[in-house]
C-alpha cells in the first residue's frame, strides 16, 4: 500500500534541468467579481479572450521548459468562463504542445453558473477527471451576503450536470465563518454537501484579505471577526465530514480515501511546478517568480517575446526545507521527526500540549494543533 498519493519527499526542487511534472494554468476571468475574493481575476472581457489564450500557448513555448505533466491545474479566476470554442482552442493547443503521457490528475475549476452538459464533455474528452466547483455555502440569504453569482438551485442542477457527463471525481469548495452565518446555517449545508455526496470537499474560514471590498466593511467596523466562533465552525466541519468517511488530509481539505488532490499534495510537500498565466506563481529547482499581476501586461509581454515574470528569488537549500515542514506537518502524513526536530527546538513542549502528535516516524498536527495551525508554521518559515 502506498502511504502518500504522490511521493512526498522525492524530487524536493531538483536539478533546474530535470522535467518539472506539475502544471498550473491561470484563467483571470470570471462572470461576477466576489467581495471577499483576492485571486488575481477580471470581469470577463470578450476583446482580451484570444489573445489571452494564444498568450498562454505562447508562455509554455517562451518558458522552453522541459514537461512531463502528472497533474495540471487550471484555476483562477473561473476557468469555465471560457467558451466552448475557447476551451476547446486552447486545450488542442496544450495536446499539441505538451507530453500527457504521465498525466494522471488535471483539475478544472469551475463556477456553478458557468457549468453545461457540453462543456463538462469537452473537458472530459480532452483528458480533464477531476472538478472542483466552488458552493460557498447552501444557504440563498449567505450565497447573497457573499455576492456569488449563482443560486442554490444552480448548484445543484449544476452538480447533476457534471454527474450525468461523467464527471467521477468531483471537489465542492465552502466558505465558513462569513458575515451573519450561524451554527446551524453550517450544519445545514455541511449536511446538504453531504447528501451530494462529492469525493472531495475544501471547507476554508473566510479570510478578510487586504484589497477586497470586505476588508474594507471589517476595516469600517461593518463586519466583524469571531475567532471562537470559527474554531466551533471549525471543530463541526472535521467532526461531521470524518463521521462521513472523509479523510481530513490537510486543514481545509477532505477526500474519500484515494481521492487527495495530487496537484495540491506535490505543492505541500515541495515538488516543482510551473506556472502559466498573469499571477501565476512557479518553483522550478532553487528559483522561485511570480508572473506579472495584470492581464494586458502579460499579453503584451509575451508577444514581445519576453516572459512577463516579477518577483524572481532564489530559494537557499534550508527555506525549501522549511517550507516544505510546515506545509507537510499540515497534512495529515506529517514530516519526518529526525528533520523537524533538527529546526523546532519547541517540539517536546508541542507534543506534551498535544498540538503535534507521532505517527510512526513522523509528526503531524492533532485537531487541537490544526486549530493554531498558522501560528505552528511561523515557527519554521
Ligand atoms: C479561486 S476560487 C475558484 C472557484 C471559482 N472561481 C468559484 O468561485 O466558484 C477557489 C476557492 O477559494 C475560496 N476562497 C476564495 N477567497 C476566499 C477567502 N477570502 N476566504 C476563504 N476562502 C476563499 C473559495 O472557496 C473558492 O471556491
Ligand atoms: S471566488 Fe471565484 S468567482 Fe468569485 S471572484 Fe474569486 S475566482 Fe471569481
Amino acid at each position: 500500500m502506498r502511504l502518500y498519493p504522490i511521493g512526498p519527499e522525492s524530487n524536493q526542487g531538483s536539478a533546474t534541468t530535470a522535467a518539472v511534472r506539475h502544471l498550473y494554468v491561470h484563467i483571470p476571468f470570471c462572470l461576477q467579481i466576489c467581495p471577499y475574493c483576492s485571486f488575481y481575476k477580471e470581469a470577463s472581457d470578450r476583446n482580451k479572450t484570444q489573445p489571452f489564450l494564444d498568450s498562454l500557448l505562447g508562455e509554455l513555448q517562451l518558458a522552453g521548459q522541459e514537461l512531463r505533466c502528472e497533474t495540471i491545474f487550471f484555476g483562477g479566476g473561473t476557468p469555465t468562463a471560457l467558451s466552448l470554442k475557447q476551451l476547446d482552442y486552447l486545450l488542442t493547443g496544450l495536446h499539441r504542445n505538451l507530453d500527457f503521457s504521465a498525466l494522471r490528475e488535471w483539475t478544472f475549476e469551475m463556477n456553478p453558473a458557468t457549468v453545461s452538459h457540453d462543456k463538462a464533455r469537452l473537458l472530459l474528452d480532452h483528458g480533464v477527471n477531476r472538478i472542483s466547483m466552488g458552493v460557498q455555502s447552501f444557504d440563498p440569504g449567505l450565497l447573497k451576503t457573499l455576492g456569488r453569482v449563482h443560486s442554490v438551485e444552480q448548484v445543484l442542477r449544476s452538480y447533476d450536470v457534471l454527474r450525468k457527463a461523467g464527471v467521477r471525481n468531483v471537489n465542492l469548495d465552502f466558505i465558513f465563518g462569513v458575515p451573519g452565518q450561524t451554527p446551524d446555517q453550517w450544519r445545514d449545508t455541511l449536511a446538504e454537501a453531504l447528501r451530494l455526496g462529492p469525493e472531495h470537499l475544501s471547507a476554508y474560514c473566510l479570510t478578510y484579505e487586504e484589497d477586497t471590498a470586505y476588508f474594507e466593511k471589517l476595516q469600517a467596523g461593518e463586519y466583524f471577526q469571531d475567532s471562537d466562533q470559527d474554531a466551533r465552525f471549525y471543530e463541526v466541519t472535521m467532526e461531521t465530514l470524518e463521521r462521513a468517511g472523509y479523510e481530513q488530509y490537510e486543514i481545509s481539505n477532505f477526500a474519500r480515501p484515494g481521492y487527495e488532490c495530487a496537484h495540491n499534495v506535490a505543492y505541500w510537500y515541495g515538488e516543482d511546478y510551473l506556472g502559466l498565466g498573469p499571477s501565476a506563481y512557479s518553483t522550478v529547482g532553487s528559483r522561485r517568480w511570480q508572473n506579472v499581476c495584470d492581464t494586458e501586461k502579460y499579453i503584451a509581454g509575451i508577444r514581445s517575446g519576453h516572459l512577463p515574470r516579477i518577483n524572481e528569488e532564489r530559494l537557499d537549500p534550508a527555506t525549501k526545507t522549511a517550507e516544505r515542514l510546515a506545509f507537510g506537518l499540515r497534512t495529515r502524513w506529517g514530516v519526518p521527526e529526525r528533520e523537524l526536530a533538527g529546526v523546532i527546538q519547541e517540539l517536546p513542549a508541542m507534543l506534551a500540549q498535544g498540538h503535534l502528535e507521532r505517527a510512526g516516524e513522523r509528526i503531524r498536527l492533532t485537531a487541537r494543533g490544526r486549530l493554531v495551525a498558522d501560528s505552528i508554521a511561523e515557527l519554521l518559515v
